[in-house]
């Protein structure tokens, strides 16, 4: 093969392969073109996905808020209690660092924590002096009753352990099961808390509302007793004047 041959040979094969390399990068180009559509089709998905899911969540709370609605307007005195014990309960929970903080049906749970009320009777649940042996029993029975309402729905999730737990007591003497300590569901323990903490910071028809520094010392004396240490430890990280805030806005 002549010098010439040889040279025209080597210059095909460069033709060659630069009208392979020009086909591979237009390939190259297309695919990432499509690679592109498929993020951007994800992000989109993504999107309303998120939206249905947030739209999803303030459909469960307008029923959940309803529900807990229905179980106080019977009341007059507590006034807006579950709402109240929700704020400083997810409060008093992020104080703690608890991941419950994050979990919206620890909220639900916290709204219709006495959604079983709705089987007591006003003749019990308004009496005016003291309840007898058996009224008491009745009273003591709306957590198991709470928790039957809400068996099936599966959407209230570990919610339905406040509206079953959240009259237990740390040194296993609450009802209706008798648990103590860590066997109470930890929700169900800040629920607790902030229960006692409306309860004694709320005018009653037998007495006056304490300031929230009385009832933290109240509160606090019962740690190890009534309480959680752990969750008291949480609560005294929360400064009254944003407990008083939680107040102020609710009402
Ligand atoms: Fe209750």
């Amino acid at each position: 093969m002549t010098t010439v041959e040889q040279t025209q040979q080597l210059r095909d094969r460069i033709a060659e392969l630069e009208a392979e390399l020009a086909e591979r990068t237009h390939e190259a180009a297309l695919k990432e073109q499509q690679l592109e559509r498929y993020a951007a089709d994800l992000r989109e998905t993504f999107k309303e996905e998120r939206a249905r899911a947030h739209e999803l969540h303030r459909s469960y709370m307008l029923t959940v808020r309803a529900l807990a609605s229905a179980v106080e307007a019977r009341d007059a005195y507590t006034g807006r209690h579950a709402e109240r014990v929700a704020a400083y309960g997810l409060q008093i929970a992020a104080a703690a660092g608890m991941s419950l903080s994050d979990e919206p049906q620890i909220e639900f749970g916290f709204l219709l924590h006495d959604a079983g009320k709705v089987a007591v009777p006003d003749a019990i649940l308004f009496k005016p002096g003291p309840l007898t042996p058996a009224e008491r029993a009745i009273v003591e029975q709306h957590p198991v009753t709470g928790s039957e309402i809400v068996r099936d729905i599966d959407f209230l999730g570990a919610a339905r352990d406040v509206i079953r737990s959240h009259h237990e007591r740390w040194d296993g003497t609450g009802y209706p099961d008798g648990l103590s300590g860590t066997e109470i569901p930890l929700s169900a323990r800040v629920f607790a808390v902030a229960d006692t903490l409306d309860a004694l910071t709320t005018n009653r028809p037998y007495r006056r509302a304490s300031t929230f520094a009385k009832a933290r010392v109240m509160i606090v004396r019962d740690s190890g007793s009534h309480f959680d240490p752990e969750v008291i430890a949480a609560y005294e990280t929360v400064e009254d004047a944003e407990l008083e805030r939680i107040r102020r806005e609710i009402g």
